[in-house]
Parts: C-alpha cells; sequence; structure tokens
C-alpha cells in the first residue's frame, strides 16, 4: 500500500525535477551590477573591466569560441564547441539564454552580458560538482525582493538585502567548479587550476600554512602583488559606502595573468597588476658545474603560485625560457627561444605549456577535438624544474685557450597567448599581446 503510494510520487518529482520546474531561475531574478555598485563602489570599480566582468565580451574568447565551431561535423566535438556560455555568460545559460555558444548574441539580455557579476556569486549556496561550473543558484526576485546575499561575515547588515553567513564562499571551491574544465564528451582535462591547487602544499590543514585561491587573488590590490612569495598584508576598510571598518576586505581584481584584455577596456590598473602577479611567481638559476663539458644548468622553480605554472588554458598561454650565452668579446655561442621575426616563440624553445591529441597522436589546435594529452610540462607549486642546456658541442675546439671566460642570460617570459594561434584564429596581427619577464639571471663564468 504504502510503496504504491510513494512510487507515483517519485515518478512526478523525479520528472518535474529533470525538466526543471521546480527551480527554473528567470532573468529579471537578477540584480544589475550597477546596482550592487551603488552601494559597494570599491569593489564594484575593482571588479569593473577584471576578466570576470568581461567574459561575454573578451575578444579572444569570442575569436577562439568562432574558430572552434568552424567546421565541425562530428557530435562530439560540436557539443564542446557549443558549450562555452556555460562559464563564460552564466546568468543567461541558466536562465535560458543562451543554452549554446552559436545562439544569436544580439537576443541575449543585456544583465547577462556583463559576465560573472556579483548577483551570480553571492546567490551561489554550493556546487554539485567540482568541473565544468556545478554552482547551484538561488537568487531573489529583482530589486524589489533581492532575496539573501552570501558572504564571508556573520554580523552585516544590510537595508537593502538579507546576508548570511557562507563557508562555501571562503573556501576554493567557489573557484575551483569553473576554474576546472572537462571536454563535455571526451572528459580529456582542459584546465585543472583547482586541481593543481588541491594537491599543492596551499591545500594545508594547518590554518597558518592554508592560501585558498582568495588567500592571494582577493588580497592582491595597486602595490601588493599577494603571492606565494610575497606578504599578502590585510586590506582595512570598508566593504560598503560609510560601512563598518573591517580589517580585511576582499578585492574583486581577479588578477591572473592577462593584462591585455582588462587594458584593452582601459583598466591599465589591472594591467600593471597582471604584471605584478607575473613578477612574483617564479625565480631563475644559472648552475655552471657543468660548464667544461658545455653544459649549463637553469632552474625555475614556482614560487608564487598555488597552482602550476603556467595554469589554465595551457595549450594557448606561453611561459618559456630564452637564453643567449656570449663568450668574452660578445660573440654569441648559443641562443634558444628568441622571438622570430614573425614574433612566434621558435619550434624548439624550451616552453612549458600543454599539448593536445585527437586521439592517434596527432597535435590539435581545435580544443573540441582534443581526446588526449600529448605533452603536459609545466611547474609544481613550491617546486623547481631543471633544465639542461648544451650551450657548445662537448669536444668542441673552443675549449682551451680560445675560451677564457662567459656570459650567460637567461629569461623566463609569458605571453597571454600564442602569437601564431592568434594569427590564424583572429588574423595576423589582429591582437599583439605583450610579452613580460618573470624572472631573470645572469651570469660570467672564468673557464
Ligand atoms: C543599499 C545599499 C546596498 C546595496 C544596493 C547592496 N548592498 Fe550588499 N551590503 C550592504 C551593506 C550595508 C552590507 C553590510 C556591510 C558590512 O557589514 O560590512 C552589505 C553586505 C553585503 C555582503 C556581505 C554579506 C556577508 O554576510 O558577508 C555581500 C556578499 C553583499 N552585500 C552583496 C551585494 C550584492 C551582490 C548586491 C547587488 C545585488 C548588493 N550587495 C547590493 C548594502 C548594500
Ligand atoms: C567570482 C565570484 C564573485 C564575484 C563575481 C563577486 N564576488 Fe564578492 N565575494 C566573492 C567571494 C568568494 C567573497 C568572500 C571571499 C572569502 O571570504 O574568502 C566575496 C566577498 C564580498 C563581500 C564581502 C567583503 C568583505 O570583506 O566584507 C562583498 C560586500 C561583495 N563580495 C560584494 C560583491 C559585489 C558588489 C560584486 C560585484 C561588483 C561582487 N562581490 C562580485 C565572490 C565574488
Ligand atoms: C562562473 C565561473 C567562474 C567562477 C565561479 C570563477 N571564475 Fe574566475 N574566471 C572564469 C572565466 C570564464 C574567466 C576568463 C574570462 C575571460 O575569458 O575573459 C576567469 C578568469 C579569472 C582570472 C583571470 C585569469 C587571467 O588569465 O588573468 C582569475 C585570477 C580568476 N578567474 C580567479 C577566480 C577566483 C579567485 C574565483 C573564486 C573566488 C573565481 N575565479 C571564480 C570563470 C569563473
Ligand atoms: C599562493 C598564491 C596563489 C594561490 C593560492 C592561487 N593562485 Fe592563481 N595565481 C597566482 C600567481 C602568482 C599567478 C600568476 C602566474 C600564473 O599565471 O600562473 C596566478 C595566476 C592565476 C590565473 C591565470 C593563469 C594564466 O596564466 O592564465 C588563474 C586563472 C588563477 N591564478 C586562478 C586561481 C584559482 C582558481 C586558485 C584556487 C584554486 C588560485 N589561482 C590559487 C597565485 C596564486
Ligand atoms: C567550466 C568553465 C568554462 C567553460 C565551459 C569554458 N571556459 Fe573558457 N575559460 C574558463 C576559465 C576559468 C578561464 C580563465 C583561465 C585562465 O586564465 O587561464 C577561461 C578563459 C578562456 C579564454 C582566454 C581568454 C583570454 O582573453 O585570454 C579563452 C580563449 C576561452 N576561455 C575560450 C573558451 C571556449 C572557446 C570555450 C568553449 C569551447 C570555453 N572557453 C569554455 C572557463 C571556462
Amino acid at each position: 500500500m504504502f510503496i504504491k503510494k510513494i512510487v507515483p510520487c517519485l515518478v512526478i518529482t523525479l520528472l518535474y525535477s529533470t525538466q526543471g520546474y521546480g527551480n527554473k531561475l528567470m532573468i529579471e531574478q537578477f540584480i544589475s551590477p550597477e546596482t550592487c555598485g551603488g552601494c559597494h563602489s570599491q569593489i564594484y570599480d575593482q571588479w569593473q573591466n577584471s576578466m570576470h566582468n568581461l567574459a561575454h565580451n573578451d575578444p579572444v574568447y569570442l575569436a577562439v569560441s568562432q574558430f572552434f565551431m568552424s567546421g565541425l561535423s562530428d557530435k562530439d566535438e560540436i557539443a564542446e564547441a557549443e558549450s562555452c556560455v556555460k562559464c563564460h555568460t552564466p546568468v543567461g545559460y541558466i536562465t535560458g539564454y543562451p543554452t549554446k555558444s552559436s545562439d544569436d548574441r544580439t537576443k541575449i539580455a543585456e544583465i547577462a552580458t556583463h559576465g560573472i557579476q556579483c548577483d551570480y556569486c553571492h546567490s551561489a549556496t554550493g556546487a554539485d560538482k567540482m568541473y565544468n561550473n556545478g554552482l547551484i543558484i538561488n537568487p531573489g526576485n529583482g530589486e524589489d525582493d533581492p532575496g539573501i546575499k552570501l558572504g564571508p561575515r556573520k554580523d552585516a547588515e544590510s537595508d537593502f538585502h538579507e546576508t548570511k553567513f557562507s563557508k562555501f564562499h571562503t573556501d576554493s571551491n567557489i573557484c575551483g567548479t569553473c576554474h576546472n574544465v572537462k571536454h563535455v564528451s571526451f572528459g580529456t582535462d582542459l584546465e585543472t587550476t583547482f586541481d593543481e591547487w588541491e594537491k599543492s602544499p596551499y591545500n594545508s590543514e594547518d590554518p597558518e600554512k592554508r592560501v585558498t585561491c582568495q588567500g592571494c587573488h582577493m588580497y592582491q590590490r595597486i602595490g601588493i602583488p599577494a603571492t606565494g612569495s610575497t606578504d599578502r598584508p590585510d586590506n582595512k576598510g570598508t566593504a560598503v559606502d560609510d560601512g563598518p571598518v573591517r580589517d580585511h576586505v576582499f578585492t574583486h581584481n581577479f588578477v591572473g595573468g592577462n593584462g591585455f584584455i582588462p587594458g584593452r577596456s582601459g583598466s591599465d590598473d589591472k594591467m600593471k597588476m597582471a604584471e605584478d602577479r607575473l613578477k612574483n611567481a617564479a625565480t631563475l638559476l644559472i648552475d655552471d658545474s657543468k660548464v667544461k663539458e658545455g653544459k649549463l644548468n637553469i632552474t625555475i622553480t614556482n614560487s608564487g603560485a598555488g597552482h602550476k605554472l603556467p595554469t589554465g588554458l595551457t595549450d594557448f598561454r606561453q611561459m618559456w625560457l630564452e637564453i643567449t650565452v656570449v663568450d668574452g668579446k660578445g660573440v654569441e655561442l648559443f641562443s634558444s627561444g628568441k622571438l622570430d621575426e614573425n614574433g612566434y616563440v621558435p619550434e624548439n624553445s624550451i616552453i612549458f605549456n600543454t599539448v593536445y591529441g585527437d586521439g592517434k597522436g596527432n597535435p590539435v589546435l581545435n580544443i573540441a577535438k582534443a581526446r588526449e594529452i600529448l605533452k603536459d610540462k609545466r611547474i609544481l607549486p613550491m617546486q623547481s624544474l631543471t633544465e639542461e642546456i648544451n650551450f657548445v658541442a662537448k669536444n668542441s675546439k673552443i675549449f682551451g685557450k680560445k675560451l677564457e671566460e662567459i656570459n650567460v642570460h637567461a629569461r623566463l617570459l609569458y605571453r597571454s597567448g600564442s602569437k601564431k594561434v592568434l594569427d590564424q584564429v583572429a588574423g595576423k596581427n589582429k591582437f599583439i599581446m605583450p610579452v613580460v619577464t618573470m624572472a631573470e639571471a645572469d651570469k660570467t663564468i672564468k673557464l
């Protein structure tokens, strides 16, 4: 009897929940970031022109997304190419439009074009999976009934909206569910920033040693890079105009390595902050103990990043070594990693990146086709990698009287995107991203 009654109930509930009737969200429920900025003006200014604000309109993202969609016929590959809006236009996606990347962008509600925004993150109650954006969102009902804004405080009070402490907001999972990207059909790991952090010493049980994503990225401000190798001082101030003074107010610049996109939108501050962050992420060391054999060892240490170096879209981002060895008269003996006449990093350079393959060992440029990882050479958090350079053949006549001294110059360079890929995807010289020197080392060696 009991079972007979309960089964139909379950079936109905299941039907409802799979069709999403119970919790279908509407675009009118979301409040514009500008409204939040009316009281939280500093936080708004920081977030404005951040990568999160620009996620939907980022011109590099748009060019890459267009390129991925063109010329596909495999349905599994198309499914991936169409999946971008889930993270890049999340407010539109969860309220029903766009559902795929090829949907007409002119029909997207204005509020959704502001990317990853205040009311989206502060209505998140948890995540149902730790990749491909599993955030569970429970917004209010627009400005007349703003609902509960979740945050890090137990004593925040506002006349406008209710507030509630949320442990979820104080830890890395809220970031990680988007900063872990898997191919929707093949399951290939495309971005693993959260996984890298989770396995790192920064994910420590010891509260003294534990550093979350927020612990670095939501402490950064002008002049304070807040990386693993610098201080991360509190940002004393108010979270709301005329509000109570707090020992630390979490900053919302969301700066990583990319200064190009915020800079293009007019944020010189974030361009500078990205450079600051990169310059406090790694160190270089030249070891000459094997110099008589024509060898040098160059060690790169990830001293500042809470994940691998580099992280994120590492098939596209570029971090590489540029090395020059000259003799005492300045005649070049060896060089590597010098940009060619097109501004490309030469094929044989020492580059830290990921290369995806088509499942048969052939490299692919279009991530929609990524069935396997062919190469993943990056530096773990708080760890080092040593590269051996053969700057001159071992038995070269050059040793002996002729070569008395060498000068070595090494630089660790970073660029937010491969120029070769950008030229192919967007057209030649459409995007010219700056090259940032993350670290450098010089050594004069007497032989
Ligand atoms: C009319 C002014 C006003 C507006 C508009 C406003 N807030 Fe607030 N908000 C406040 C005040 C006041 C506090 C309390 C600050 C404190 O105690 O430090 C607050 C606190 C918060 C907190 C911290 C909650 C906690 O428990 O940690 C969050 C998150 C927040 N607001 C998000 C938002 C978002 C998102 C919007 C836009 C949808 C918004 N606020 C719009 C006034 C406002
Ligand atoms: C990517 C998600 C995300 C976005 C977008 C975002 N926030 Fe936050 N915000 C957070 C997190 C996470 C915290 C708490 C960090 C912690 O405790 O470690 C926070 C903290 C806050 C606080 C409390 C600050 C304090 O220290 O008392 C306020 C207020 C706030 N946010 C308002 C806003 C407003 C206004 C916007 C839009 C201009 C915004 N947030 C956009 C994730 C976000
Ligand atoms: C809804 C998904 C989502 C959430 C949640 C999210 N991010 Fe992001 N984040 C993105 C996307 C998408 C971009 C890239 C936007 C673009 O292409 O312009 C990004 C960019 C960034 C960047 C800039 C990267 C660069 O190359 O410079 C940083 C830093 C960052 N996020 C940190 C965080 C932190 C810290 C949190 C948690 C407080 C967080 N994110 C939460 C999706 C998300
Ligand atoms: C110990 C400090 C620290 C912690 C913890 C940390 N980061 Fe970073 N992050 C950095 C530094 C330094 C950089 C700049 C170097 C680089 O690009 O990797 C960076 C860069 C980034 C970038 C841009 C990568 C690129 O080159 O495009 C993203 C995205 C990012 N972090 C997200 C996160 C997320 C998400 C977490 C938590 C899971 C996190 N970070 C934890 C220090 C940290
Ligand atoms: C699960 C969430 C998620 C999905 C889905 C997603 N992205 Fe992203 N995307 C991110 C995050 C996080 C970043 C920032 C990572 C970093 O900076 O290294 C990012 C950054 C980018 C960037 C770099 C933008 C710049 O200016 O440097 C491009 C390009 C990009 N995504 C393209 C795409 C395309 C195309 C798709 C669909 C095929 C897609 N993304 C799907 C989370 C996502």
